[in-house]
């Protein structure tokens, strides 16, 4: 068995990246551990960059996200007991985000690539990748409990934050930068419509909350919890009293309650591993770098990473140089540091560390005030928010 890229993981990123090289005439093979199904229902991210909104509609795989996916103009700061409406397109050239679920993105890339594209194979387990530094690679892996190779021209790591692709790289190349945070995410799906049109982040002395949706009848909330918390030991009335206290305002405006349909908790985690690429092994997405969810930035980094190497790749075919393809990574690396900075800026910002002072408390509600009152501050949050520019090198 042979192709000529061999893409580990059926995520956002490995399907994006199957979609782009179908497109382009290039063959590819998509292995994924997982089963369709779980593929398609692992609730995660939300929301959509204009980045991801645009490449969607280039690849054709728009349809449903045109029809079902929620445009969002703004989002809002809670603090103090008080709203404050941040516009994205007055303050980003036009830009918005979209609510479109990564499940739905995935469920669509999966349904085309079946359809149209090379194989995707699921319930398929990588166990190695070898030769990355000669011609034609070798994955290992093993299915329905037999092993089997394919050989390929490029290798794909796509395969997240516990993938084995990261691992091929040695040892002595490697650099890790890190930081795990003193709190998680309690996420809960609710049948209930949202409680405001935008979505809301709140910052409040008993921690963070986010009010969030997945479509005009239901509604996404997290709210921050101790790390190491069972999500089934809060209450369906817990986490909605917990919720109304930390988005609780002075003109009476309350989160809407309802049917709790999903409880999960989530770590945070910043991490960036370096370099991206190793001879004709390729990182993307989580298998590369990791963000705190605060401001949403996962997914959409994973598509950017997938734009300049699916453009890497074509250039390589259609003119035969390796000039995009040697320098993916460093083209990636400033977009993945300043989505890192944001997210953690976002995070900080919005969350009571445990460990930090009643003046750290202030610096940043003293943070949050300038944010809304201060329109170059307003500003920068809505263009980092709605994405960073990417460097294709064509
Ligand atoms: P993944 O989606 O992780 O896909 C990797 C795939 O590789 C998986 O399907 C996995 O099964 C497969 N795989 C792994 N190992 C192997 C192997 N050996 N062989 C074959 N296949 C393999 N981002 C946001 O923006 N907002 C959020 O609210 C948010 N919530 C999140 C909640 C959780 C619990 C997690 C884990 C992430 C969340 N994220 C969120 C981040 C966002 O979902 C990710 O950034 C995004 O999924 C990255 O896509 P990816 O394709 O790089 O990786
Ligand atoms: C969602 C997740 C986020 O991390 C975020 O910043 C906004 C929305 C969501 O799941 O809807």
């Amino acid at each position: 068995e042979r192709t000529t890229v061999a893409i580990i993981g059926a995520g956002p990123a490995g399907l994006l990246l199957a979609r782009l090289l179908h497109r382009a005439g290039i063959g590819s093979v998509t292995l994924e551990s997982r089963s369709r199904s779980y593929v398609e229902q692992r609730q995660r991210a939300g929301i959509l960059e204009q980045g991801t909104i645009d490449v969607l509609r280039e690849t054709g795989a728009s349809d449903r996200m045109d029809k079902e996916g929620l445009p969002h103009h703004g989002v809002e700061l809670l603090f103090r007991g008080e709203r404050h409406r941040i516009d994205f397109p007055s303050l980003a050239d036009g830009r918005q985000v979209m609510i479109y679920a990564q499940t739905e993105i995935c469920k669509d890339l999966i349904a085309l690539q079946l359809r149209e594209g090379g194989p995707l194979s699921f319930e398929t387990d990588v166990l190695a990748i070898e030769g990355v530094n000669t011609a034609s690679p070798v994955v290992r892996y093993r299915k329905e409990g037999k092993e089997a190779e394919l050989g390929c021209d490029y290798v794909a790591g796509c395969d997240g934050f516990w993938g084995v692709s990261r691992q091929v790289i040695p040892e002595q190349l490697r650099k890790v930068y890190e930081r795990v945070y003193p709190f998680s995410w309690l996420g809960i799906m609710a049948d209930v419509p949202p409680s405001s049109d935008d979505l809301i982040y709140a910052r409040h002395e008993r921690g963070f909350a986010l009010l969030s949706m997945r479509s005009p009848t239901i509604s996404r909330n997290y709210i921050q919890v101790e790390n190491g918390t069972d999500a089934h030991s809060w209450t369906d009335e817990d986490i909605w009293d917990e919720l109304e206290a930390r988005t609780a305002t002075k003109d009476g405006w309350k989160v809407k309650r309802g049917p709790i349909t999903s409880k999960s908790v989530t770590p945070m985690r910043s991490f960036v591993h370096e370099p991206m690429q190793y001879g004709r092994l390729f990182l993307a997405g989580d298998a590369a770098h990791i963000v705190p969810p605060t401001g949403a930035k996962g997914l959409n980094l994973a598509v950017g990473d997938i734009i300049v190497l699916a453009d890497a790749l074509k250039h390589k075919f259609t003119t035969g140089s390796d000039d995009l393809l040697t320098t993916y990574g460093e083209r990636c690396i400033n977009r993945v540091w300043q989505a890192e900075r944001f997210s953690y800026d976002m995070t900080n910002l919005l969350h009571t560390n445990p460990n930090a002072s009643e003046f750290e408390h202030r610096i940043e509600l003293a943070r949050l005030e300038r944010l809304v009152s201060c329109r170059s501050a307003t500003s920068d949050l809505a263009q980092a928010y709605t994405g960073f520019p990417l460097h294709t090198g064509s």
